[in-house]
């Protein structure tokens, strides 16, 4: 998710769980080859990590696979599913979903020089092209092209009129479309995304479907990541606490400052950490308050933690009054 999953969030999803397949902000054919920065970094940790790439020119979406390759990533996602102006501009994203033909000799181009696997992220339509046979015609031309691997949000894209945000909300789900899809094309992967937000959810979906794509949800409630090797991949151990997650980050964020990084760069990603819990709002605006300023270290995150935890003990006093209100305090 752009400005949202970068490497730092990668990392601590990471850390919390081995087994989750993790994916690239999208980043532009054009960033990676003409750009000033490195747009394909990430930490060797994140393994496996997907790039997700923004991009209509088969070429040049082929020399970016090269280049991902290259760098060690598991895999190829190309994006048919942001309905943007300025990725529509661009003519990809989920506009894409209109010229299947297009989307196949991509996928094609990438996949001749490349051994990782290329896959697909789509809608289930766009604008008045929302049948399920568009979209079956769609799924059906960019699998000859060899693409096995399919996550299909469970909602179309109005192309005009509605902001990303929007269309990330308006547009009704419909998760049925998706099971039918793999009831259809048996031999594919089919993932299932938007608007997942708990495992009770994700696990009834993977009765339909083999796969499960949870996007702001992992954002905003990132503890739901530590959850996920025991909920859904059979992991025994217990998972980790959320003070296990701070901690294990903090190797981390000293690397990062020691290379001259901003501190909040790394804790924006953790400032959901302890949603609903006790004690979680001091947490987050610790962080807020103080994350960003000029030389902020890991004192800023001892303090939050401290916060944190007497916000817990205050409320656990606050409870404790409730249920016996004689109680001297
Ligand atoms: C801030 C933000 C950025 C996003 N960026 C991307 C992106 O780069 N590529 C992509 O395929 N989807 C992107 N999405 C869409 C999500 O991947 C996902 O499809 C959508 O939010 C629905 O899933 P959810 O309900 O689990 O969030 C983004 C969503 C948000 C909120």
């Amino acid at each position: 998710m752009l400005d949202w999953t970068d490497r730092h969030y990668r990392y601590m999803a990471r850390a919390m769980s081995k087994h989750t397949l993790l994916y690239t902000e999208m980043v532009t054919t054009g960033a990676i080859l003409f750009g000033k920065g490195d747009y394909l970094g990430f930490n060797e940790e994140e393994h496996p990590v997907a790039l997700q790439l923004g991009g209509s020119d088969p070429k040049a979406l082929a020399e970016c696979a090269v280049l991902a390759q290259q760098r060690g990533y598991d895999e190829i996602n190309l994006n048919v599913g942001c309905p943007s102006d300025r990725v529509q501009n661009g003519r990809f994203g989920a506009c894409l979903m209109g010229e299947p033909q297009l989307v196949a000799d991509c996928m094609k181009a990438m996949a001749d020089v490349v051994d990782i696997p290329v896959t697909v992220k789509s809608r289930i339509g766009i604008d008045d092209q929302d049948s399920y046979q568009f979209l079956t015609d769609f799924i059906g031309t960019v699998s000859e092209a060899g693409v096995n691997l399919f996550t299909v949000h469970a909602r179309k894209a109005w192309l005009q009129g509605l902001s990303p945000k929007e269309n990330r909300e308006i547009p009704p789900l419909d998760y049925p479309r998706v099971y039918q899809l793999k009831r259809d094309f048996p031999e594919l992967t089919i993932s299932i995304n938007g608007g997942i937000t708990d495992f009770e959810q994700a696990k009834a979906h993977l009765a339909h479907v083999d796969g499960v794509m949870v996007g702001r949800e992992a954002y905003q409630n990132p503890y739901m990541v530590a959850q996920v090797d025991q909920e859904l991949f059979g992991e025994q151990q217990a998972s980790m606490s959320r003070e296990d997650v701070v901690e294990a980050m903090l190797p981390y964020i000293e690397r990062h400052l020691a290379n001259g990084g901003r501190l909040n760069h790394i804790t924006r990603h953790m400032i959901g950490l302890f949603q609903g819990q006790a004690g979680g709002r001091a947490w987050r605006r610790h962080l807020s308050e103080n994350a960003h300023k000029p030389g902020a270290g890991l004192e800023v995150i001892e303090q939050a933690l401290a916060q944190m935890q007497q916000g817990a003990a205050h409320a656990a006093q606050v409870q404790a009054k409730r249920k016996n209100p004689e109680a001297r305090s």
